[in-house]
């Protein structure tokens, strides 16, 4: 037996104890590295694609500090993790990109372990295509085990060769591990994890799985915990928030978690991301108009306005429906601020689809959308539609989208001009030294003259000019 079969034989078998044993020994190992090199060992995460990504980067990197790493934004760093997208062919053309750099880096620092993880891993042809071209890899995991990080890095350690650990699916949800929080006042919550719905052109249910609530308890519980460290806003965080609990051994709505999570004391603000239209209950609208706490933003994405393209898409909606349920939000929450995603050319788009869609944008008038254009996605059912529209005919469709898009949500974002609004301060602004940068409720950022002592705190900003997208504000004597 060598060291790392004995560790494994003295391993427990259930988590989280198991990943809390493997995090003991790979802090003797990175103790032991860093004594030879003289210097703490470094450890960088780069993360794409979307909140649930940065999220679970955030829990990564917790296992790393606990382990002993020192974080590090630099790539040229002892342990290089990339926590990878897929939605979207681009997301996957850039993390090729990047592994040519890393292959250059650790041509100069041989010792440097470079690690692959999320949605991307997902996708068999993916991992055949790094294990063929890109040797230098040394870890590749999926979505369903980033809990194992330690055992992972571990074994990688102790073993030469590159490990591979991706995982078809899971109904497990390991819980209480560490997480490093990239901010001390607002956090992500997951609150369920996967997706059912199988929009034809996403491969999101593919890679991240079965749809998962974790129970009421736990969520209250962390919330609790974050709020008491201070946190005063919370992002609650699924593919499809509106679903949440109807799997549970007791079920609950989406709505009751809400109010729920909104009675903890020291909790400011609450907001969720996604919605889908087709879920999005009177109860939600409701809850919404009841409780100041729940912020004035809905992320209600569209996909397209045709009727006829939604049901290829298998959306479950039409145009007339979405136009209701967006007229309804509008009509019982007017300070709400309604934000989009849109897709432009799915396959068999004709121009008189695309100007559905327009309508949609005309009608709604969204504070803001989120554009893009069609990503053909293997294995989904849209890949295989026989009418893929030609990148010429979707290009200029897609600028005159964006144009549509700009000059309404600029129309639309610049009302709130002269009124006064609590903003949470996120930072200093990254161009002028004098002012910070706050959220809004609805989303909206605001620039104000504020000092660093600002951070972390909600503080009431008179909006005094727009800029399109965002305001500049004064802080009010
Ligand atoms: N092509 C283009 N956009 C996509 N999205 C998801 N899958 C694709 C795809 N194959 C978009 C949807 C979704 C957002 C997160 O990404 O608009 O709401
Ligand atoms: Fe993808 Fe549709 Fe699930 Fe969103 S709801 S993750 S678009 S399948």
């Amino acid at each position: 037996m060598d060291s790392y079969d004995m560790s494994l034989a003295a391993a427990p078998d259930r988590e989280p104890a198991r990943q809390q044993y493997f995090m003991k020994r790979l802090r003797e190992v990175v103790v032991k590295k860093s004594r030879e090199y003289g210097r703490p060992l470094t450890a960088c995460i780069k993360t794409f694609g979307c909140q649930m990504n940065a999220k679970d980067s955030e829990k990564l990197l917790g296992i790393l500090l606990r382990a002993g790493f020192t974080a590090s934004e630099d790539e040229a760093s002892d342990f290089v993790l990339y926590n990878t997208c897929t939605v979207r062919d681009n997301a996957n053309q850039r993390v090729y990109g990047r592994l040519g750099y890393l292959n250059r880096l650790k041509q100069k620092n041989p010792e440097m372990t470079i690690a692959l993880c999320g949605c991307m891993m997902q996708e068999p042809s993916v991992v055949e295509k790094i294990k063929r071209s890109y040797r230098f890899v040394d870890l590749i995991f999926g979505t369903h085990n980033i809990f194992r990080l330690a055992e992972l890095l571990f074994l990688c350690y102790e073993k030469k060769g590159m490990v591979v650990d991706i995982w078809d699916g899971t109904d497990q949800i390991v819980e209480n591990l560490p997480a490093s929080r990239k901010y001390p006042f607002k956090s992500g919550v997951n609150i369920m994890y996967g997706c059912n719905n199988f929009c034809s052109y996403c491969i999101v249910p593919y890679v991240r799985g079965r749809e998962r609530s974790r129970e009421p308890e736990d969520i209250l519980a962390e919330i609790r915990a974050l709020a008491e460290d201070g946190v005063v806003e919370v992002m609650l965080l699924g593919q499809n928030v509106n679903s949440y609990g109807k799997t549970l051994d007791v079920p609950m709505t989406f709505a009751e978690l809400l109010r729920q999570v909104a009675e903890i004391q020291g909790l400011e603000r609450i907001r969720f991301m996604t919605s889908h239209p087709k879920d999005l209950s009177d109860e939600l609208i409701e809850v919404m108009g009841d409780c100041p706490k729940i912020c004035r933003h809905l992320h209600l994405p569209l996909q397209s306005g045709s009727s006829r393209i939604l049901k290829k898409m298998n959306r479950v909606y039409d145009k007339e429906q979405y136009l209701k349920l967006a007229a309804k939000i509008q009509k019982e929450i007017p300070d709400l601020s309604l934000t989009t995603d849109i897709i432009v050319g799915f396959p068999g788009e004709t121009e008189e689809d695309f100007e559905e869609t327009l309508d949609v944008v005309r009608r709604v008038r969204f504070d803001s959308a989120f554009t893009f254009i069609y990503s053909k996605r293997t294995g989904t059912p849209a890949a295989a539609m026989e009418d893929q529209v030609p990148d010429e005919v979707v290009k200029p469709r897609f600028d005159r989208l964006l144009k549509e898009v700009q000059q309404i949500s600029s129309q639309v974002c610049g009302k709130d001009v002269g009124k006064t609004m609590t903003a949470l301060v996120e930072g200093m602004d990254t161009h002028d030294p004098s002012l910070v940068t706050g959220r809004l409720s609805n989303n909206i950022m605001v620039h104000f003259p504020g000092d660093a002592s600002d951070i972390g705190k909600l503080i009431p900003v008179m909006l005094t000019e727009s800029k399109g997208f965002y305001y500049m504000g004064k802080k009010l004597p």
